[in-house]
C-alpha cells in the first residue's frame, strides 16, 4: 500500500470487536480480519479484553465501533445492557454479536444460527432426536437450533436439577448422564467444554456409551478430534467437530456488519491451519 492509500485506508475504516475475558488466544481476529481483507471490506476486528462490561459496551457507541462479538463470560451478562435483542437472544437468554445501529446497539445470537447451518450438512434434523450433553449458554444455543428445526431433544447434565429446569423450559426430555445406556438417540451432541484443550486427554462419555449413537457432534473445537470424537469414531459413529459452528457463526455475524457474503473456504482455512500448527507445537 502507498502512503495515501493507507492514510485513506485509516480514514475510512471501520472498526469491530471481541469483548472476552480472556480474548488472548481467541481464534476470531484472525478468522474476521482474513474474510475482510478477502472481501475487501475496509474494517479491523480488534480484541478488547474486558474488565468492566457496562463501561465497555458504553464504549460501543462512544467510540463508533461498527458492532462486537461477545464471548466467555458476557454472553448472559450483555444482554440487559443492549437497546433492543432479537427474539432468539430472549429464548437463548445469550447475545454472541452486537450491531451499532446510529448509537442504537442490538443484540443477535449467531451461534445457533452457525449449529443449525453445520449440523444440517452433516445429518437430516428434523424428526430425529439429539441426546444434548450440557446446560449453559451452549447448549440453549444448540436446543433452541434443533427445535426451530423440528428436531427432538433429551438434556443429559451433571447437575440434575440444571438439566431438569433446562429441559421443562424448553419443553424437551431430561435423563440423568448415568441412565444414558436406557436413552435411545440418533445423535449424541457434547456442548460442554470436557475435553477442550488443554484438557486433551478427557471425555464426557465412556467409550462404550457412544456405540448406539450413529452420529456423534463436540462443538469443541480445539483440539479439531477430541477425545470424545476419536472414541465415536473408533465405535463406528459417524463424527462433526465444532470447526463448522465457529466459522458459521462468524459467517453470520459478518454478513450482519458488512452486509456482504464472507468468504467461507478461507474462513475455515485460516481456523484449520492455526489449530494444525498448535497441535504441531
Ligand atoms: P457455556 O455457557 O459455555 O455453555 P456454562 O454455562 O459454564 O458454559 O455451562 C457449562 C456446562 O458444561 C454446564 O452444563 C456444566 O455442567 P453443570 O451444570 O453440572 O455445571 C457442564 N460441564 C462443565 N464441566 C463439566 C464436566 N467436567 N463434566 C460434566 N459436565 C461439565
Amino acid at each position: 500500500m502507498t502512503k495515501p492509500e493507507m492514510s485513506n485506508f485509516l480514514n475510512d475504516c471501520r472498526v469491530f470487536g471481541l469483548f472476552g475475558n480472556p480474548v488472548g488466544h481467541s481464534l476470531s481476529p484472525l478468522m474476521h480480519n482474513a474474510a475482510y481483507r478477502e472481501m475487501r471490506f475496509n474494517a479491523l476486528y480488534v480484541p478488547f479484553c474486558v474488565r468492566n462490561l457496562e463501561e465497555a459496551v458504553r464504549g460501543i457507541g462512544a467510540m463508533s465501533l461498527g458492532g462486537v462479538s461477545i464471548t466467555i463470560p458476557f454472553k448472559s451478562a450483555v444482554v440487559r445492557y443492549l437497546d433492543d435483542v432479537e427474539e432468539s437472544v430472549h429464548r437463548i437468554g445469550a447475545a454472541n454479536t452486537i450491531v451499532n445501529n446510529q448509537g442504537r446497539l442490538k443484540g443477535y445470537n449467531t451461534d445457533w444460527i452457525g449449529f443449525v447451518r453445520d449440523l444440517k450438512e452433516f445429518m437430516p434434523v428434523k424428526g430425529k432426536t439429539f441426546a444434548v450433553l450440557g446446560a449453559g449458554g451452549a447448549a440453549r444455543a444448540v436446543i433452541f437450533g434443533i427445535l426451530a428445526e423440528g428436531g427432538n431433544i433429551v438434556v443429559l447434565n451433571r447437575t440434575i436439577r440444571k438439566g431438569q429446569a433446562l429441559a421443562d423450559e424448553f419443553g424437551c426430555s431430561f435423563s440423568p448422564p448415568s441412565e444414558i445406556a436406557k436413552l435411545s438417540a440418533d445423535c449424541f451432541i457434547n456442548t460442554t467444554p470436557v475435553g477442550m484443550y488443554p484438557n486433551i486427554e478427557d471425555a464426557p462419555l465412556e467409550p462404550m456409551d457412544l456405540k448406539k449413537f450413529a452420529h456423534v457432534v463436540d462443538i469443541v473445537y480445539n483440539p479439531v478430534k477430541t477425545k470424545l470424537l476419536k472414541d465415536a469414531e473408533a465405535a463406528g459413529c459417524r463424527i462433526r467437530s465444532g470447526i463448522g459452528m465457529f466459522v458459521y457463526q462468524a459467517a453470520e455475524q459478518i454478513r450482519l456488519w458488512a452486509g456482504m457474503e464472507p468468504p467461507l473456504d478461507s474462513m475455515k482455512r485460516v481456523v484449520l491451519e492455526r489449530l494444525e500448527k498448535y497441535e504441531r507445537d
